[in-house]
């Protein structure tokens, strides 16, 4: 067999050379292994899984059943390394991506939360592709043992405390969905647009966490043992959506079931979820891993399983392919023996995972002669990806408050005092989590000395938020003698990460009272920038007239630092919208646990997200200023009152004498023939060129018990020049854009008078059921 001769070769090219240049890519079925038919590239995929899977022995087929799958020599099949991370980039945080040969970093982009603030799924798409592109390179150079990577993080950022929404695109179900499917085809390699989607995977996305999960750590409960008790309608409405999204419609290989449970069953147990929804409903084809150890919670901490064995078994039954951890391996021959686990779901499993290790091309003999062949280091870190890099920050960044329009700055090169402990902050800031190593980091203190030479900086407190009377003092000095200053605060992984929730929404520490003295002190009013991935409550700043304006930076990656210089010196205009909403800091008094989505006013209980949150916001869902103006006007809309036929189907009244139909007795044809077209056309009136999210939603004229009370509906990134006016079009499909879930979890379509709403706009249209 050609394989360990390869590795032998390539040792010794090391050895004598001190480079790993030479490392071939593990791969099976080169030019001297024997024919056998899972080599064969002209069978199909399932045939060829389904062949190598019947020439394994017992011991074989367990042992691959874990992330950490081990060689079978006799067959030629290199170890597996299920577990790599890429969620911003390709990162060595799992076990599969090696950074340490001829390729030392990939291109770092911001962290998740700040590339969803541009609205532009374009660029998520075009991420998503730099990123397969960079992992197929690793794989090229032999630093990758694995090339499944488990991103995108689609879960809903349901609490703003929660340590992991930095990952995801936010609170709203849509554009996570949207996100989802734009970054998996950018991965996987298929065209973004119409085309048929591609059976040969550049590399493989993993839509996670399925299903409900977002809480980690929060007052002593954590996420191995949360049972999250989720109502059928917010199931239906809220957490299921991105993940159909990203199945149906981005055609991922990968599914990660979660730690949690859903009203009793974990959800790596759950047949209805993997096997009944998933692969039935929304015609999943790919491989199901769980989360890290997430099989052994569901006996030694869920006691859900009465023994390991049992927790084997009541996984593959559920549907799950692979475990990530060592509890298989450890008792899967056991619950063999058992009679617990049988071998049809075993090879059931295997057959979805080495399908998956067939689609990448890892069993078609030599994979530097496959398309995907020719990606070298060059493609990694190019000046391409690290524009991209820069366009998201860029893009992203929120402007909360502009008084008097103090930013942007002149570019005059002015003194500039740059403070607070996230002013010179690097990797452990400004990459936020699941980050690999970038390639050219560079901090906001080297991005504004670009512009301002002059750029003092001082951190202010002295360890990340513990700021003592001393260096407060320092800073205020400080900021007495320049002309600008720049406070940069906020929160970094001590404040939200994975395993650990916030508990409280404010800055932390003593940021507060820093802002505060040094606005007081400093010549001009101050730009605040904030850091963060979820929102903080900064109420005080943003009502006090010394902070004239403030930024939201997210954790903007390896160029934020240029990008943050080139939005505060107007080589750049801001145009980024907030993806969360901003809740006032006393929300802290709704426990993290009420996954209530609906409020309950009665209960005092406010709902969440802008779609049913209406308490007092500190900024919404969707807010950012810029440099410039942009006016809104509808141009044409093809019909404002929708009128559906009674012969579609019947309709039915609910207690309010409210008429409405049900999306799936609509049918599917039906409901694709009928949408609306809008188009709006939006001007930029100012005398400066940008870039502008154009966000619609729709709302119904009166909010019924359980009705969202706006949605939306349609997103696009639109690019103008000073005075120019774009025409934006959105199709609505009245299935797809106006239904809402029952508490039974049906989608239905309520007769009645709704707004579609877009900047400061809003447009009457009627839906009607003809009689
Ligand atoms: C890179 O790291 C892997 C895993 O730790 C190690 O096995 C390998 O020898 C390292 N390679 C180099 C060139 O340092
Ligand atoms: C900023 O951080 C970099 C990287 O840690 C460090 O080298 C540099 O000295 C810091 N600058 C100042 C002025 O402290
Ligand atoms: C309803 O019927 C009218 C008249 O036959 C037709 O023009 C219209 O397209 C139908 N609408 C839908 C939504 O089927
Ligand atoms: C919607 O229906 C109401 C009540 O029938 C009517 O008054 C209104 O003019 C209609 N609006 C539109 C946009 O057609």
């Amino acid at each position: 067999m050609g394989l360990s001769s390869c590795i032998a070769i390539s040792l010794l090219f090391s050895f004598l050379f001190l480079t790993a240049e030479a490392t071939e890519p593990p791969y099976s079925c080169d030019a001297s292994s024997h024919p056998y038919p899972f080599c064969n590239t002209k069978l199909s995929i399932a045939k060829r899984a389904k062949d190598l899977v019947s020439r394994l022995t017992l011991d074989e087929k367990l042992s691959q059943l874990v992330n950490t799958a081990p060689a079978i020599p006799r067959l030629g099949i290199p170890s597996y390394q299920w577990w790599s991370e890429a969620l911003h980039g390709v990162a060595d945080a799992g076990f599969g991506i090696r950074l340490n040969g001829t390729i030392k970093g990939a291109t770092s982009f911001p962290q998740v939360i700040l590339t969803a603030a541009t609205f532009d799924q374009n660029l998520w798409y075009n991420i998503g592709k730099a990123i397969g592109k960079e992992a197929r390179a690793v794989y090229n150079a032999g630093q990758a043992t694995g090339m499944t990577f488990w991103a995108p993080n689609i879960n809903v950022f349901r609490d703003p405390r929660w340590g992991r929404g930095q990952e995801t695109p936010g609170e709203d179900p849509f554009v996570n969905g949207k996100y989802s499917v734009a970054f998996v085809r950018g991965v996987q390699g298929d065209s973004f647009k119409g085309g048929k989607l591609g059976e040969r995977l550049q590399a493989s996305a993993c839509c996670k966490h399925f299903t409900a999960y977002d809480l980690d750590h929060w007052k002593g409960i954590d996420r191995f043992v949360f049972d999250a008790r989720v109502t059928s309608q917010d199931l239906a409405d809220t957490f299921q959506p991105p993940f159909e999204s990203c199945i149906e419609k981005g055609r991922a290989s990968g599914i990660m079931c979660a730690y949690n449970r859903v009203n009793g069953v974990p959800n790596c147990a759950d047949y209805n979820l993997l096997t009944k929804t998933a692969r039935k409903q929304w015609k999943f084809n790919g491989y199901i891993t769980s989360d890290c150890a997430a099989v052994a919670i569901i006996h030694d901490e869920q006691g859900y399983a009465k023994t390991p064995e049992d927790a084997i078994a009541d996984v593959f039954r559920a549907g799950m392919d692979v475990e990530c951890g060592d509890y298989i391996t450890k008792h899967a021959k056991s619950a063999v023996k058992q009679k617990k686990l049988p071998i049809p779901e075993i090879d059931r499993a295997l057959q979805n995972l080495f399908a998956v290790r067939i689609r990448l091309g890892l069993f078609d003999g030599n994979p530097r002669k496959l398309p995907y062949g020719t990606i070298g280091p060059d493609q990694v870190c190019s000046k391409q990806h690290l524009e991209l890099a820069l366009q998201a920050a860029r893009d992203g960044i929120v402007l909360l408050k502009n008084k008097n329009s103090l930013l942007p700055f002149p570019k005059k090169n002015p003194s500039i005092a740059l403070i607070g402990p996230n002013a010179n902050a690097t990797s452990q800031v400004v990459l936020g989590n699941y980050h690999g190593r970038p390639c050219n980091l560079l901090t906001l203190l080297q991005g504004l000395r670009e512009y301002a030479k002059d750029t003092r900086y001082h951190p202010g407190c002295d360890d990340g938020t513990q700021c003592d009377r001393a260096s407060i003092h320092e800073a205020v000095q400080l900021a007495k003698k320049v002309d600008y200053v720049v406070l940069v605060m906020g929160l970094d992984q001590t404040q939200e990460r994975e395993d650990h929730d916030r508990d409280i929404l404010g800055l932390p520490g003593k940021q507060t009272d820093l802002i505060q003295s040094v606005a007081r002190a400093s010549k001009k009013p101050v730009v605040l920038v904030i850091l963060s991935g979820g929102p903080v409550d900064i109420t005080s700043a943003k009502a006090d007239e010394k902070v004239g304006g403030i930024l939201w930076a997210g954790y903007p990656g390896e160029l934020g630092g240029r990008a943050l210089a080139q939005v505060i010196f107007g080589d750049h205009n801001p145009g980024g919208k907030l993806p969360v909403t901003w809740y006032p800091k006393d929300f802290i008094k709704v426990p993290m646990t009420d996954m209530r989505m609906r409020a309950d006013p009665a209960a005092g209980y406010p709902g969440r997200t802008y779609r049913f949150y209406s308490g007092p916001k500190v900024y919404e869902f969707g807010y950012g200023l810029s440099y410039t103006k942009y006016s809104y006007k509808l141009i044409s809309l093809s019909e404002n009152t929708i009128q559906m036929n009674q012969s579609s189907s019947r309709y039915y009244e609910n207690s309010e004498s409210v008429r409405y139909k049900l999306v799936r007795e609509i049918g599917e044809e039906a409901c694709k023939s009928m949408s609306l077209w809008v188009t709006f056309g939006v001007t930029n009136e100012g005398n400066m060129g940008g870039r502008q999210p154009v966000l619609l939603f729709t709302r119904p004229e009166k909010v019924r018990i359980g009705n969202p009370v706006k949605q939306l509906v349609g997103f696009e990134s639109v690019k103008m020049e000073a005075g120019e006016t774009v025409q934006v079009e959105f199709r609505l499909g009245l299935c797809e854009h106006f239904s809402t879930a029952n508490v039974y979890g049906s989608m239905l379509i309520q007769e009645g008078s709704y707004f579609l709403a877009v900047g400061d706009q809003e447009f009457p249209i009627n839906i009607t059921f003809s009689t």
